[in-house]
């Protein structure tokens, strides 16, 4: 029997083709809702479920069977309770690679818009106002990259290579200096403080987790120039919300441009502090990793894992929950 595949709505949505043309698994789209994907997986007994970036953490660990798997259809998976899951002996595991093509052009693109004011000029020439303003060129800009894993490194190919910027890497993992050259890195630093000091523009590329929370601080925040715009395409909650609001609304930095929030969707997290009312802010809806072609890639990674998964091939499987091997073979 063809084994049954639960998979959120808007996930089998985005990649519809890939998961319909696939013959071994049969996928039946479910609510995202917790309480509702859990009676879906029960009522159809299923012991996989393909899963967005929204948080998880109750049912879902129960409706599952021992041995069971939640695949999430993208990298980020702070969304998913992994003691809980392995506690509950399933395994989770991830799309790595899929999306860093998307993610790292959508942070370039965010830093375009801002540095030539394109949503301010887009919104001008619909009202029917023509107002040239002067923006800045990339070419020659230190960008500060934060976090030079896949996607971080990408950014600083694109940055370096196509737009000439200097590219400084930040990151808490030792780095490989000749490796990241290669990237297009001009440089390594340990001082994060030294590089924030200097960075015309900053892009976040690192992970949602308890020692990541409120990363980027109001004294963060405070080091940067004034002049300079910071990016994140990563995690809201990396970000202090509204720190950000009262130092861009300060003027103390020239603006942001942001793809990812504490709340999605975005809601303030204090109302008189709402990005959307700062006219330096570019805003989208978490939508890095939202292009067609990432999107059919992470479909397939997910069906490779799951092929992977009921043949117990656990090497082919991209496991975060790594623990989960000492329970289950
Ligand atoms: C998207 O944000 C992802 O982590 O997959």
């Amino acid at each position: 029997m063809v084994p049954i595949v639960c998979v959120t709505l808007k996930e089998y949505q985005k990649a519809k083709s890939v998961f319909d043309s696939c013959k071994e698994l049969k996928f039946i789209p479910a609510d995202l809702q917790e309480h509702l994907l859990a009676e879906t997986i029960k009522s159809h007994k299923a012991s996989a479920v393909v899963l967005g970036v929204d948080q998880y953490k109750d049912e879902l660990y129960t409706a599952l069977p021992k041995g069971g798997i939640i695949l999430r259809f993208g990298v980020g998976h702070d969304g998913v309770d992994k003691k809980k899951a392995t506690e509950a002996g399933l395994f989770v595991t991830n799309t790595p690679g899929a999306l860093d093509d998307s993610v790292a052009e959508h942070a370039i693109l965010l830093m375009g818009s801002l540095a030539r004011q394109i949503p301010q000029h887009y919104s001008n020439m619909r009202s029917s106002q023509w107002q040239p303003s002067l923006g800045y060129e990339l070419r020659g800009k230190n960008l500060l990259v934060i976090g030079c894993g896949k996607i971080g490194s990408k950014v600083a190919s694109i940055a370096s290579f196509g737009f000439g910027m200097k590219v400084i890497g930040y990151d808490t993992q030792p780095l490989n200096h000749k490796e990241a050259s290669r990237f297009g890195f001009a440089q390594l630093i340990e001082s994060l403080d030294e590089g924030i000091k200097q960075a015309d523009f900053i892009s976040l590329h690192i992970p949602s987790i308890p020692a990541t929370r409120k990363f980027v601080s109001l004294k963060f925040l405070q080091m940067m120039k004034s002049s300079a715009y910071i990016i994140n395409t990563s995690r809201g909650p990396i970000v202090d919300e509204n720190a950000l609001y009262d130092i861009i609304s300060s003027g103390k930095i020239a603006g942001a441009g942001i793809d990812v929030f504490e709340n999605e969707p975005y809601v303030p997290i204090n109302t008189l502090k709402d990005l959307r009312n700062l006219p330096n802010v570019v805003l989208t809806p978490h939508v890095g990793s939202s292009t067609i072609e990432a999107c059919d890639r992470m479909a397939e990674c997910v069906i490779k894992n799951l092929v992977a998964h009921f043949q117990k091939n656990r090497e082919q499987m991209d496991i975060v929950n790594k623990e989960i091997l000492k329970v289950i073979k």
